[in-house]
Parts: C-alpha cells; structure tokens; sequence
C-alpha cells in the first residue's frame, strides 16, 4: 500500500479501536446526572449511593487484571469485540433494572468491560502504529475518553428534566455508541505483533504490509518477531529486579494521575461548584462546559506530543495543574472562590490536565514497559490507576465536608508538587523510538 494510503487506513483502524476509550469515558461519567434520580427510585442511603457509583470502578479493577492476559491468549480484536458486546448488554441492563441488585450487577459487569478496554485499546493501537505518529494516535484514546465524558454530560444535561424515567434512557443511550462500536470492529485487523506472538506468522506479514505500507521489509518482521517471541512474560517476571524500575515508574505514573485528583472534579464538578455557592442548575451547565474544555484541550497533546516530547508535557501539566490547586484551596481559605473566579481554577486544572498530562499517560503505559513484561505490566499500572480511582472518588466526599475545600485542595496541590518531581527524576523520554529502542534503553540504564 502507497504510504499516503496505509497512514490513512492507520488512523481508521486506531480511531475505531478508540471508541472503547469512549464507552469508557462514557460509562464513568453518566452516572453524575442520574444519582438523584436512582437515590429517590431505589430508596438509597448515602452508603448505598456510594456503592451504586462505585461499583462500576470495582468492575473495572477486575477487568483490567485480567484484560492483559485474556488478550494474550484470544487475541486483541477478539477481546475487543466482546467488550462491545458487554457495553451494550449492561448499558440496557443497568437502563431497565427494577431491582438494586441488578442495577449493580449491570454496573460491575459493565465495569469489566470498561477496565478492560483502557488496557486494549491503546495496547491495541500502540502495537499497529508506525513510531514517528504512536504518541499522537495512542492520544486518540484519551480524546475519545473525553469525548465519552463530554457527551454524557451533554445527555445528562438534556434529559435531566423529562421525568422520573429520564434515568434510564440516560443510560440507555450508552447502548448505540456500543453497538456501532461491535459493528466497527469487523473493520479492523489483528494486531500483527500479537500474531507474530501466536505463530501466524504470514497473516502478520500481510498486515504489516498494509500498515507499513511498502517499507515493512522482511527485516522489520524479523526484529518484530523476536521481540514477540519475548513476550511470553507473566506474573512471575514482574518480581525480576531487571524489570522493577519500569515497573515502579509505571505504578507511581498511575498513582499520581489519580491523587492528583482529575476524577474528583470529572465525578463532583457539581458538588464543588455548589459548594463554592453556585445553584444546581448553573452548577449543571458549568460542569458541562469543564467537560467541553477536557475535551478541546486534549488536542493540543495530540498536536504537539511527538513533536516535544512526553516529558517537557508532563512537567508543564504538573506545573499548572500544582498551581490552579493551590489557588483554589486559597480560594477557600479566604473566601473568594464564588462566581466565576472558582469555575475558571477548574477549567485552568482541567486544561493542564488534558492538554499535557491525561493524555501522555496513556501513551507512556502503552510504549515504555520493556517487550517482555509489556501486557501483565500495564494490566498492573491500570489496575493501580482504578484502584487509586476508585479510592479517591469513595472518600473526596468525606474529606471535603470534614475538612473543608482549602485544605482538601491544598492537598491535591501537594500531590501534584510531588508529580512535577517524580517527572523530572523518573519518567524516561520515549519520542520518536521504536518499541524495541525503548526496551533496549532500559537496559542501557540499569548497567549505569
Ligand atoms: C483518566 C480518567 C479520567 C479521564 C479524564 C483519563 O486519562 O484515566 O481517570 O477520568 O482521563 O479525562
């Protein structure tokens, strides 16, 4: 294929597996508009409240552990197409749910689903991109997720007064994005370096041909086939002291994304804007206009993160996200946090977060972990990256009430203090390197 031709089919291919980023940022969010109505619908206590929200993040911790694996053994597209399945079965499950019980069932069972698409759908896209655009193509998830995250406000804001019901078509309308997602999926190929793993070696040949247009040369197969064959890592390899510091740098990564506190703001944009004294209802829409720039400033990452880098990315999102924290939480202390000083700190920490850091996660977890720990090790990182999630988002209610906004935001900006040096001391530089550069350049570094 003309090179023009398999750049083009590259960017379809990596766009439809992106739209399991966009189930995901879907299924988190939608849960903000409905939780007044399911608390009077099924009669909950706060406890309960919490559970019905949370339980969707316990599904995903599941699906993220086992995602890595199950794909090794059925393939990346397969897992893939299952995923969709289960997206839209749950989304009409929890729609339709008469009873808690299934409501939750629909939600921890929508969760594997979700958990496990933040693993493959960038693992996917990472291993069918060329090195020179895999940080802009791999950013695409994140641009989906926010894009999952904004249209579900969207449709919270619109149905939020058609009724008791409105609810259930609220999450119901998570079903069509799923379905055009399973139907997509035909479309797209295996991931040829998972072939390579599974032995089929001339199916992977035709698809680096496709994908590489006429430069994938039986060299490139041949060093793509021995880093595959290394790819046989499993639990056991990640206590290899060879692979702690990926390994290390990876679960941090992860926690500092989340104690930072992005999903406090995504989950309890309306709650912070009440408690900064706005109504609800303009509290409703301000949060839909944090989602609109979550959204418009993931592209600033997508145009600029191959050119400058990862890292100069993640230091300037540190270095913001530390800053718009720390007005806030002086917000609160001296009172001046009202109106629309408070809804421009947030949109101020929301634009460094899209703009340098949501995105440049994903990208690093997709390409830095060496070949052979590769799956099981971002199958760790994610799984740390909900379980932190998870963790934040059951207790950020609690610490706000009892210990008021300026100290809980004064934290967060600590937190975030911590990011910038973890960044400079620890996160490596992956631009413009191969997966197999990458590898290499960790074992260069430990024999220092
Ligand atoms: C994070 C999510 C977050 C989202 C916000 C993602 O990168 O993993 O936890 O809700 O960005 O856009």
């Amino acid at each position: 294929m003309q090179p023009e031709k398999s750049n083009r089919y590259i960017y379809l291919i990596s766009f439809i597996a992106a739209l399991g980023g966009l189930m995901f940022g879907f299924d988190i969010a939608i849960i903000s508009g409905a939780v007044p109505f399911i608390k009077e619908y099924f009669q909950l206590d706060e406890l309960q409240l919490g559970w019905a929200v949370s339980s969707l993040l316990v599904g995903c911790i599941f699906g993220s552990v086992v995602a890595g694996k199950l794909s090794d053994r059925i393939g990346r597209k397969r897992l893939l197409i299952w995923i969709a399945l289960i997206f839209a079965v749950t989304s009409i499950v929890t729609a339709i749910a008469q009873s808690f019980p299934l409501f939750i069932f629909g939600r921890l069972i929508g969760g594997l689903a979700v958990g496990a698409a933040s693993v493959i759908s960038p693992l996917y896209i990472a291993e069918v991109a060329p090195h020179f655009i895999r940080g802009k193509l791999v950013s695409l998830n994140q641009l989906a997720i926010t894009i999952g995250i904004f249209v579900s406000y969207f449709i919270n804001y619109m149905l939020h007064d058609i009724g008791e019901d409105s609810w259930r078509w609220m999450f119901a309308s998570g079903a069509i994005p799923s379905v055009i997602f399973f139907g997509l999926l035909f479309l797209v190929p295996e991931s040829p370096r998972w072939l390579l793993y599974a032995g089929r070696k001339l199916e992977a040949l035709k698809i680096f041909k496709k994908i590489g247009g006429d430069n994938a040369s039986l060299d490139d197969i041949s060093s793509h086939e021995r880093t595959a064959k290394n790819e046989s890592g499993g639990l056991s390899d990640l206590v290899n002291p060879k692979y702690r510091k990926p390994l290390m740098v990876g679960i941090f990564l992860a926690v500092l994304i989340q104690i930072t506190g992005i999903n406090t703001v995504i989950d309890y944009a309306p709650i912070i804007l009440k408690s900064a004294g706005e109504t609800i209802d303009t509290a409703l829409f301000q949060t839909f206009i944090i989602g609109f720039i979550n959204f418009a400033f993931t592209f600033i990452a997508i145009f600029t993160i191959d050119r400058i880098g990862r890292k100069p990315l993640y230091i300037a999102g540190s270095i913001g996200m530390s800053l718009s924290l720390l007005l806030l939480s002086l917000g609160f202390f001296f009172d001046f946090v009202q109106g629309v000083y408070g809804l421009i700190l947030l949109l101020l920490f929301i634009g460094f977060f899209a703009a340098c850091i949501g995105p440049t996660f994903w990208v690093l977890l997709s390409e830095m972990f060496p070949g052979k720990i590769r799956g099981v090790a971002i199958s760790v990182a994610v799984f740390t990256n909900w379980l932190m999630n998870f963790l934040v988002v059951l207790f950020f209610p609690y610490v706000l009430q009892n210990f008021g906004g300026g100290v809980t935001f004064g934290i967060l900006s600590l937190m975030a203090a911590l990011m910038i040096v973890f960044t400079v001391l620890f996160i490596p530089e992956t631009k413009g390197k191969s997966l197999e550069e990458i590898d290499k350049q960790w074992l260069i570094d430990r024999a220092k």
